[in-house]
């Protein structure tokens, strides 16, 4: 006697029924880059599909995401000018503030999320302030605080730090409560590792650090153990929303993550990783939209909640369509 497996596979309605994972449009949340000017609208070389945008074409990328069912995007900034302490993220006249402030104006129905870092308004490009060549963890918790007030006064729906500062998430939540903002959600990029799959996004975001690497404050991708205890830690310091990132290559984790918590859990889908499809694609070496929906499935399957991810529009003309 032996298990006929095929009978629930025989045709699409029962496939339907016993499927165990779905992808919804409302797992997702869309990446946008925000630049200075006006009328710019930049495709990525490295990213296709991926553009730097000023503010004015922001509002109209959003209304083309509301029609695809898409309400919710993280913001990351490109500033004009950068120094050593990453002065625009903390001022609030700098990108990020005057773009959350249009946004939440023109379309008060979208969900912003900020991305919470300074490796984009650093002139030398690292995650936070520079003492005797390395991060100062305590120095940058400072002005990270100082950020999350900036953005949350201007309207920002959730934050997401993502510097992988130790004692991050109990500084924020501390700073954000005595703000009177002890309603706004904190999303920690929890598990972070040190990534060769971040190398277009900083292209994209122009934050490449200028010398060494971020191998002091993003993890060993080699480490399971201390994975999960980052991600368990940022939990009891007050996180709403933890993250493993990137996503593809660390599925292993998102589960075991998934299984020692009960936040709800997100997975950053990268920069690399959207790269490598799209050029697979463009080539016709794989059916891109079916590879695209497989890899949603696998990180849902693996426990992610939400899915940040460059492919959230296509994902929803494809779930429109379906
Ligand atoms: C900045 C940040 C990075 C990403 C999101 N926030 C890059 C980095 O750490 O260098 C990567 C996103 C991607 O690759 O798509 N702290
Ligand atoms: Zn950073």
């Amino acid at each position: 006697m032996y298990q006929r497996f095929r009978r629930t596979r025989l045709n699409n309605h029962l496939r339907a029924l016993v499927r165990e994972t779905s992808v919804s449009v409302n797992d997702f949340i869309y990446p946008l880059f925000v630049r200075s000017g006006e009328g710019i609208k930049t495709e990525v070389a490295s990213m296709p599909g991926v553009f730097q945008m000023s503010i004015d074409e922001i509002l109209k990328e959003c209304e083309e995401l509301k029609k695809l069912g898409l309400y919710s995007i993280i913001l990351f900034g490109i500033p004009d000018v950068k120094d050593s302490v990453g002065s625009d993220a903390l001022c609030e006249h700098g990108i990020i503030a005057s773009s959350v402030r249009a946004i939440k104006k023109a379309h008060p129905d979208m969900f912003v999320v900020t991305d919470l870092c300074f490796c984009e308004y650093t002139d030398h490009g690292h995650c936070g302030i520079l003492s005797h060549e390395t991060v100062n963890n305590d120095a940058t918790l400072e002005i990270s605080a100082q950020q999350a007030i900036v953005h949350a006064k201007a309207g920002a729906d959730m934050i997401a730090p993502s510097g992988m500062m130790d004692g991050i998430i109990e500084t924020l939540r501390n700073a954000l409560d005595n703000a009177g903002f002890e309603n706004l959600p904190i999303m920690s990029y929890s598990t972070k590792f040190a990534s060769g799959y971040y190398g277009p996004f900083r292209d994209v975001a122009e934050s490449t650090p200028s010398f060494g690497d971020r191998a002091s404050y993003q993890m060993d991708p080699a480490n399971r153990r201390e994975a999960i205890a980052e991600s368990i830690e940022d939990e009891a310091q007050g996180a709403d929303i933890l993250m493993v990132k990137p996503a593809l290559a660390y599925l292993d984790i998102v589960r075991e993550i998934k299984d020692a918590t009960s936040l709800p859990m997100a997975v950053y889908n990268v920069s690399g990783e959207y790269a490598m499809l799209k050029l697979a694609g463009k080539h016709d070496l794989i059916d891109y939209n079916r590879v695209v929906m497989e890899t949603m499935v696998s990180f849902k399957r693996a426990g992610a909640d939400i899915i940040i991810s460059y492919h959230a529009k296509e994902v929803a003309l494809l779930l429109q369509n379906a």
